[in-house]
């Protein structure tokens, strides 16, 4: 293990982003402080937990940096269940994605990495899947993980048995560099609503749909999804299904995560709205018929943090000492275990392979100009 770095290095942002960085950087023996203004609204205990290079249909860069975090995910999953005494809920279960028509299925970007399906087959991968469906795809290696119930506490309960401290409640007001332009530390207004400043030359931002507000320049922007839960029978649906606006993820104990609305142009605007509720209710009618008498359980919404061309910003940033893992959409969960391994890497003292040189290079935050 390498020797404790005595300057902590500052996680902005205690959302999945940040805590699996925080993660990584303690288990090779350096300090972290994780600043959260808000765990509740972290991407991590909204998203459904899917991870679908394939079913997502990605394409290009985004989808091969997908399938390099999927392949770790085991490992990853792992670790954080050994540092942390808790499951957490990986199901490598398989994504069905159906289609309108064989065309439609054929014509998917991602269709040659899945098994193709014709009615019968999708009804035996998916007994009770609506009419409607006349073709589909399999992606046997996607799967999911409980992140709302599980992933984010095991991450939490393996940073603080690792050492890394947190202050929630905490939120940073802005950034602050020395005349070369370096990062010195940020501005932070406590729980208690004192303001202080906070000495720093290493820090993450992971602020998800928010990190704009500290760094103006990023090019995200929110895009609001509403989802709910149901209460299924066990098993009732084994593997999740994928649709056009609407997936189903059905967890161990029967509980179907229910996702999710696309809103663009709502901003940041809070709370469910009945067209986005209608959508889902008509996505779980239009896919399996009989969870529409399910019992719900909870119904909620986030912001995904988008950016232009939807894959994430990872690396250095314009202020040296400040380092970016943020805008990754509707990716997060698929890509927490390789970012926390690139930014693990951007951060060692010996920097990063040229693997990973080469992948921080495709995702660079100003790769748009
Ligand atoms: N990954 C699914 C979503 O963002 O809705």
């Amino acid at each position: 293990m390498a020797a404790a770095n005595p300057e902590p290095v500052l996680i902005l942002g205690g959302g999945l982003m940040g805590l699996a960085i925080a993660h990584q950087l303690a288990r090779r023996g350096d300090r972290v402080l994780v600043l959260s203004r808000r765990r509740s609204e972290a991407a991590g205990f909204v998203a459904a937990g899917m991870l679908a290079p394939h079913a997502e249909g990605l394409s290009g860069d985004l989808l091969e940096l997908g399938q390099r975090s999927l392949e770790r995910i085991p490992a990853w999953v792992e670790q954080i269940e050994a540092d942390s005494g808790l499951r957490c809920g990986l199901r490598p279960c398989g994504i069905v994605v159906p289609f309108r028509s064989a065309a439609e299925r054929d014509a998917y970007p991602t269709a040659p990495f899945g098994q193709s399906l014709d009615r019968v087959d999708l009804a035996r991968e998916i007994p009770g899947i609506g009419e409607g469906w006349p073709a589909g795809l399999l992606f046997a290696q996607d799967g999911q993980i409980d992140n709302r119930r599980r992933l984010m506490r095991a991450l939490e309960r393996a940073c603080v048995g690792l050492g890394v401290t947190f202050q929630e409640g905490a939120e940073v007001l802005s950034l602050e560099q020395g005349a070369t332009g370096a990062l010195q530390g940020v501005r932070l207004r406590t729980a208690e609503g004192d303001e202080q400043c906070l000495a720093a030359t290493k820090a993450v931002l992971a602020c998800g749909a928010w990190s704009t507000q500290l760094l103006p320049e990023l090019p995200i922007a929110p895009v609001k999804g509403q989802m709910l839960s149901l209460q299924g029978p066990r098993e009732a649906l084994q593997r999740v299904i994928f649709g056009p606006g609407t997936y189903l993820v059905p967890r161990e104990d029967g509980l179907l995560v229910v996702g999710a609305t696309s809103e663009a142009q709502a901003g940041f605007s809070e709370g469910l709205t009945p067209a986005g509720q209608r959508q889902l209710q008509e996505g779980i009618a239009a896919l399996l018929p009989a969870a529409t008498s399910w019992p719900p359980m909870e119904r909620w919404w986030g912001f995904r943090p988008c950016t232009p061309d939807e894959g994430p910003l990872l690396g250095t940033s314009g202020i040296p000492g400040l380092w970016l893992a943020a805008g990754h959409h509707r990716n997060g969960v698929l890509l927490a275990a390789i970012t926390a391994e690139l930014l693990a890497a951007a951060l060692s003292p010996a920097g990063p392979d040229p693997a990973q040189t080469r992948q921080l290079e495709r995702f660079r935050w100003d790769r748009f100009r």
